[in-house]
């Protein structure tokens, strides 16, 4: 059995809040009679891409279990790169930052979907044809997919602004692959759907929560930062269905 701890979009610049909101999280961690295998935290690790957040993010991510991380829209490749070197893992020396990484058995095929100074993703041709090649690989073991932006409309009027663009191309490439599930971060929600064919499993934003215009209005605003943080764990079990429970503690 592999439990993966899945986290998104800490936000961390410096302040106390957030960093408050991820120290409910990874202590909620450190106490688990069995450490869960792997953390995978799916991006917006730093509220605005600066050197000094990525020493916070590196500090108050530092565990004995393996930690992997990959960018979002508030992230920055270079400073990443510098400040997480501990963590990341990528050919190159910008954007994008893919990895691919293996970890108590299972493969995490970790997909830079950010555009440098922008907030909506995309998977440029180059991309496309990396994570073709990845997917094609034979590997004998659950197969992760990973990245920011998730590949839905939220249909909410402030989301929707910050989409993965040509989403029909991302399709073709997982369609009929051996996923077992694309994890991703963004939309400060956790969202269950399904893409290509594969299950997506969103983990909730830990710095806030986006609701939608029909729920009731945050107190302080469209965004949420009074909603408990939370948190995925995906539980995979040889031969059975994939598991996810989430926690908000
Ligand atoms: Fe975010
Ligand atoms: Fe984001």
């Amino acid at each position: 059995m592999i439990v993966i701890a899945h986290l998104s979009d800490i936000h961390l610049d410096g302040s106390d809040e957030p960093r408050a909101r991820l120290r409910r999280i990874t202590s909620y961690l450190a106490e688990f009679s069995r450490p869960v295998d792997v953390i995978v935290v799916t991006g917006d690790l730093a509220d605005h891409g600066l050197e000094k957040e990525y020493a916070e993010v590196a500090e108050e991510l530092q565990s004995d279990i393996p930690v992997l991380m990959l960018p979002g829209n508030h992230d920055s490749s270079v400073p990443l790169r510098a400040g997480l070197t501990a963590y990341v893992d990528s050919p190159g020396d910008g954007h994008p930052v893919h990895q691919v990484r293996e970890v108590a058995g299972a493969r995490f095929v970790l997909v830079d979907s950010t555009v440098p100074e922008e907030d909506h993703g995309l998977l440029s041709d180059e991309s496309l044809a990396w994570l073709d090649g990845v997917l094609r690989e034979p590997f004998d073991g659950p197969v992760f997919v990973a990245m920011h932006h998730p590949p839905l409309s939220m249909h909410h009027p402030v989301m929707d602004q910050w989409l993965l663009l040509s989403q029909e191309r991302v399709e073709a490439v997982l369609e009929g692959k051996a996923v077992t599930a694309i994890l991703t971060g963004h939309v400060h929600n956790p969202i269950v759907t399904s893409f290509a064919g594969h299950p997506v499993l969103g983990a909730p934003g830990i710095r806030s929560t986006v609701p939608f215009p029909f729920e009731p209005a945050p107190p302080n605003g469209i965004v949420d930062t009074t909603a408990p943080p939370g948190l995925a764990l995906h539980i995979h079990t040889p031969g059975e269905p994939l598991q996810t429970v989430y926690r908000f503690p």
